[in-house]
């Protein structure tokens, strides 16, 4: 039966959640203060890589010359998985995945590339003088050698020439998850990791799969960068989500930037950095749309998520950043006027 004074109740209460909901929406509707500008990458390389992107951005200089500048730093050292040293496809060599986008929508990407140094680099000269936005395997190479890139000897850093031998004992392909904690402290030589293993730098560092990273210029303008040797000891022609626009990343400058790491297989699926992008579009926090995008994959992949490893991360207009992976163990570099640091993003599975 209806019940007036309950009925009353409810209704005075739903009128004071109204009201409080209506004060807290009045609230944000105030608009932050916009922090710029700000470089964020990926993983513990990340952190060298942000301060050559900051070079340019502390004097005034625009976010894709930040973005290229700053993981050119991570293709120049000899790594496990990004650039000429990283571990190598099943058949042993080398092959360079990377992808660049501005604040025009203009983008440019190499896939399957060999021999090359600075995969960024020619992805931006695709951009910038070419009618197209990819170019893949012997064209992308002879297309920057015709730019004056010098083609480089193939020379594996010690860790990839490592991790090749042991991968070669078993000749297992079986793309396993990024977890750092899970592994013993001071062993990184676990044979089974496969293609997105995890590896420890001579400095103690974590390294991974991938270098990404966006940025927002003193002009609030956006642009993004990844490169990426791929998954180690992949099928010779292989390529995953990092030199796919929409998929390991995306700029859009009315609304934010994203990059992905991990099995570029599943970023592709959901477009993952797009969708980031389209969710803060909706008024989405950056780690919450990060973290809608890696639930979406979730559910697509069901049991076989507790298998694999992606993590997102993301900026909007007004600077704010944000990431999230499935698993524990993803870390972001940040750096801003004050701020510079490692940062362990959230995570859905242990
Ligand atoms: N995320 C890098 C790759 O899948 O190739």
């Amino acid at each position: 039966m209806f019940n007036r004074r309950k009925f009353i109740k409810t209704s005075a209460i739903s009128s004071l959640a109204l009201a409080i909901n209506k004060s807290a929406a009045c609230t944000s509707k105030k608009k932050p203060t916009t922090v710029k500008p700000v470089v964020i990458s990926t993983w513990d390389a990340g952190l060298r890589a942000n301060k050559a992107a900051w070079d340019v951005l502390k004097d005034g200089g625009r976010a894709l010359d930040a973005v290229e500048k700053g993981v050119m730093v991570t293709e120049s050292e000899q790594n496990c998985c990004v650039g000429l040293g990283a571990n190598p496809d099943r058949d042993g060599f080398v092959t360079l995945d990377a992808s660049i986008m501005d604040e025009f929508s203009n983008c440019g990407s190499v896939a399957f590339l060999e021999r090359i140094k600075h995969p960024i680099s020619v992805a931006r000269r695709v951009m910038e003088k070419t009618p197209h936005v990819m170019l893949v395997g012997s064209g992308a190479q002879q297309f920057a050698v015709a730019e004056g890139f010098p083609l480089e000897e193939q020379k594996l850093s010690t860790d990839a020439e490592k991790n090749y031998e042991n991968w070669l004992k078993k000749s297992e392909y079986k793309p396993p998850a990024i977890n750092i904690e899970s592994l013993p402290a001071g062993k990184v030589d676990k044979q089974d990791h496969g293609p997105f293993a995890p590896k420890k730098l001579e400095n103690g560092e974590w390294n991974h799969d991938t270098i990404g990273m966006v940025a927002m210029d003193a002009n609030g303008n956006l642009s993004g960068s990844c490169t990426t040797s791929g998954a180690g000891f992949k099928m010779r022609g292989r390529l995953g989500d990092s030199p796919i626009i929409g998929a390991g990343l995306f700029v859009d400058n009315e609304v934010g930037a994203c990059t992905a790491t991990g099995q570029g297989e599943d970023v592709i699926r959901v477009a993952g950095s797009h969708t980031v992008v389209e969710l803060m579009r909706q008024g989405l926090s950056p780690e919450a749309a990060c973290k809608n995008a890696v639930e979406r994959i979730m559910r697509i992949k069901g049991e076989k998520a507790k298998d694999i490893q992606v993590a997102f991360l993301a900026v909007n207009k007004n600077g704010e950043v944000g990431a999230y992976a499935i698993h524990k163990g993803f870390s972001y570099a940040m750096k801003t006027n004050n701020r510079e640091e490692l940062v362990n993003a959230k995570y859905i599975m242990d």
